[in-house]
């Protein structure tokens, strides 16, 4: 009880400001400076400006960020940076590092950055140094990977593990997977690192049949240790594992569960000694850095574990001691604001120029999504401004063959973020050059354009007849003025990596403080999970619910009077 009181203290006296940002001055002033801005070309601002890339671009160890090809003026800039200052950002970022609880729904502290702590500084929690409990849990994670990697952990029958199955979804498996395929040439083969992730049964049942039991490895990666999707794939994978070796003792051998509920996960027959903690202060689509990072640990080896938690680190420095003007994530989330709330634009495109990060999109979608796709501030009001985009992406050249048609002549501006880097991980003659050409001619035609007077006078040089001409022409012009932001790495590697993921998960954050929405909760992914659960009863039944809505009714009519 005596809890209960002082965790509602700490909601109350986090802060919350009760006024709509569109009040702010700041604000207001961006709403009018927005009006003047549309009618402006980046063409212009180039021209008028032989600076604009060393003004509108900042070097960091691990990224080149070159931020100049937006509708931005200095003026623009100023006004952003003075916006983030009336939103107490400076403020937030203070509350967030000290532990308040600034996940004000769920009542919790947001501490991923504990994860990353290599300067290994105290951080107090509610009494606790979280610092130990993280150095205690990377010594865990150290000791098993290398046990597990070097074949001194032996299966029920005595051999050596050759396969790790990871069973987890969402935040559970989307940063794991996508820095395995990220990092995949730094990876030794000690083992092979396979992901289950959907409860269609097609996916566990590929990723099992070419494998061996008595070689396998499941991680159970679950925060909750409740999501349906996770348990059904890993009850699943007890059936797979005991029907082959005839003993529930081999669970023990071949199961190992990261998770804040170690008594679901004991439920579940998961050996105590071989759970990982994990905790309420980390958001499962932050989670990378906990031991739900246990599979790229597995794949590459400790040592590189820690070397993305470094870049990450270096990233959390720069965050927290760079004034607003210069810090990295910052300036993304301002661009992000004023270029989809301020100017309108609905979508970003996230647009690798590596093969290796060919699931960066799907991984932020998430993170940008599941945190800030709200519209409720944090004192419970819908708000009067659009907050953030959808998010979608794909690797650059294949994008460029399908949809960026679309991105250079819709009438949809849609603001994209180009990802490369200076050299490839795997160099083959002659492909990097043409796909780094590509990257950087794609943001130079998305903001350059062409008008109809240089395409008239191209097609006359060719030597086309008038009315050609005149039909084409219009078809050719590309209004340009499209916004990018251009990050530019030395290299993948782990540490790079670490960077890339702490610069969006700061921006995330930033981008919530300016627009007031609650970026660690995720009510909006509960109701169809309740849902589901109410449909799968009605799927069982031989009854007919007559309180459902016909097309729900329709739908299960159609699914049970079609079963085989
Ligand atoms: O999709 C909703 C969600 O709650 C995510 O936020 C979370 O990362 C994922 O499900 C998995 O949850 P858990 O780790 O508890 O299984």
């Amino acid at each position: 009880m005596q809890q209960k009181n002082a965790s509602k203290l700490r909601l109350l006296n986090i802060g919350i400001t009760m006024t709509s940002r569109t009040s702010l001055p700041s604000w207001q002033a961006l709403t009018e400076h927005a009006k003047e801005m549309k009618q402006q070309h980046m063409n212009d601002l180039f021209a008028a400006d032989k600076q604009r890339f060393n003004k509108f671009s900042i070097k960091l160890p691990a990224f080149l960020l070159d931020y100049s090809k937006n509708l931005i003026t200095a003026d623009t800039f100023n006004q952003l940076i003075t916006l983030a200052k009336d939103c107490d950002l400076e403020g937030w970022r203070e509350k967030m590092l000290n532990g308040e609880h600034i996940n004000r729904t769920e009542d919790r502290a947001v501490l991923h950055t504990a994860l990353r702590n290599r300067s290994l500084t105290p951080m107090i929690l509610e009494g606790e140094n979280i610092t130990e409990q993280v150095e205690r849990a990377l010594s865990k994670m150290k000791t098993f990977s290398e046990q597990v990697r070097q074949g001194k952990w032996l299966g029920y029958s005595g051999k050596r593990i050759t396969d790790v199955v990871s069973i987890g979804v969402g935040g559970s498996n989307l940063g794991p997977q996508m820095v395995t395929e990220a990092l995949k040439q730094y990876s030794d083969n000690s083992l092979n690192v396979h992901y289950v992730s959907n409860v269609d049964g097609t996916q566990i049942a590929d990723v099992l049949r070419p494998l061996n039991p008595e070689n396998v490895m499941f991680i159970i990666s679950s925060k909750t240790f409740t999501t349906t999707e996770t348990m059904t794939n890993a009850r699943t994978a007890v059936k797979w594992l005991t029907s082959s070796s005839f003993d529930d003792k081999a669970v023990a051998k071949h199961f190992v569960a990261v998770s804040a509920n170690k008594e679901n996960a004991m439920a579940f027959g998961i050996d105590k000694d071989n759970i990982f903690d994990m905790w309420d202060w980390v958001g499962g689509r932050f989670s990378l850095w906990s031991a739900i990072g246990l599979p790229i640990a597995l794949d590459l080896g400790f040592e590189k574990f820690l070397e993305l938690l470094d870049g990450a680190h270096e990233i959390d420095n720069h965050f927290c001691n760079t004034k607003l003007e210069e810090n990295a994530p910052v300036i993304l989330a301002l661009l992000s604001v004023w270029n989809c709330t301020f100017l309108g634009a609905q979508s970003q495109a996230i647009l690798p120029y590596d093969q290796s990060l060919h699931m960066l999109s799907a991984y932020m979608q998430q993170a940008e999504m599941e945190s800030n796709g709200k519209s409720v501030s944090w004192d419970g009001r819908e708000v009067d401004y659009p907050t953030v985009p959808t998010i979608w992406g794909e690797v650059g050249i294949n994008g460029q063959h399908a949809f960026y048609q679309y991105l250079h002549q819709s009438n949809n501006v849609v603001p994209a973020d180009f990802i490369g880097s200076v050299e490839s991980v795997t160099p083959v003659k002659g492909h990097h050059q043409t796909l780094i050409a590509n990257y950087f001619a794609q943001t130079q035609a998305l903001m350059q354009g062409v008008n109809e007077e240089q395409v008239r006078a191209d097609l006359k040089a060719k030597g086309r007849q008038p009315d050609y001409i005149n039909n084409v022409a219009p078809h050719k012009v590309h209004k340009g003025n499209r916004p990018t932001n251009s990050i530019l790495m030395k290299r993948i590697s782990p540490r790079s990596i670490g960077s890339l993921i702490a610069l969006y998960e700061h921006k995330i954050f930033v981008q919530g403080i300016i627009l007031q929405i609650c970026s660690f909760d995720q009510w909006g992914v509960e109701l169809g999970k309740s849902l589901a659960n109410n449909i799968e009863k009605e799927l069982e039944s031989s009854d007919i619910n007559d309180s459902l809505d016909s097309s729900t009714a329709g739908l299960i009519d159609f699914y049970k009077s079609n079963l085989s």
